[in-house]
């Protein structure tokens, strides 16, 4: 396998939904539109390594005055969300980018939402602690930011399954993509430090999965 990311992920593309079937059927696609409804009218988005464009998709249906960027540093990716919206009639409301998010600059506004799904932890701690604020930095004051990703259960049984997906998901990604973490980032200890409130949360498929809205805070 490639030892670099960006063409790992190249690679991944076509066959992204159909791993993502066999190891969690419904479930991830379940999580990403479980909070959709919860988000507030916006007019723009910027969407943070969206893969094949089915969250995509269903937020052009539930944001109709959305104006939406996406940005993705695989280029296969893009092109796949690109298809799948191919005959969408908002299609012309999505504006695609391919560029790593670690270098993400030039945008002449904020947006009112940021999302990103299963995406944190594709990063270092030491990255996240670096660019999620700089991200947030792309959002306007009292926008919203609308996060999707695994977490470790706390206890129990649940925990114990938990670390059993995670650990083959991370074996997995790290064959494919050269993912550098051995465990799940803890993703959670850096939002803590940025100006963000949370306004809704949904733990889903035993607690593997935390769905997460925030609101930035105001000036
Ligand atoms: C694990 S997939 C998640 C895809 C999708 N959001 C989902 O819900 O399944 C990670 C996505 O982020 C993209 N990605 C990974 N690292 C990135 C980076 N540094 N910059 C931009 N996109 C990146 C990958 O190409 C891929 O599309």
């Amino acid at each position: 396998m490639p030892k670099d990311t960006h063409h790992g992920y190249d690679q991944l593309a076509g066959r992204y939904q159909l791993f993502e079937k066999l190891m969690f059927g419904s479930s991830l696609a379940k999580a990403r539109t479980a909070l959709l409804s919860s988000i507030p009218a916006c007019r723009s988005a910027l969407v943070l390594g969206d893969g094949d464009g089915r969250l995509l998709e269903q937020l052009l249906t539930t944001q109709p005055n959305c104006q939406i960027t996406s940005v993705d540093q695989s280029r296969r990716m893009l092109e796949i969300q690109q298809k799948c919206l191919s005959h969408h009639p908002r299609r012309d409301d999505v504006t695609w980018r391919q560029q790593d998010a670690r270098e993400l600059e030039g945008f002449d506004r904020q947006f009112d939402l940021l999302v990103s799904a299963f995406f944190l932890d594709c990063f270092t701690f030491q990255e996240l602690e670096t660019h999620v604020p700089l991200w947030l930095n792309t959002l306007r004051p009292g926008g919203h930011f609308y996060l999707v990703d695994f977490q470790e259960p706390d206890s129990g049984w649940r925990r114990l399954r938990g670390k059993m997906y995670l650990s083959t998901m991370h074996h997995f990604f790290r064959w494919y993509t050269n993912l550098p973490n051995r465990v799940l980032v803890d993703w959670k200890q850096v939002l803590n430090q940025c100006p963000l409130e949370l306004v809704a949360l949904q733990n889903m498929n035993r607690d593997l999965i935390s769905v997460q809205l925030y609101r930035k805070a105001p000036g």
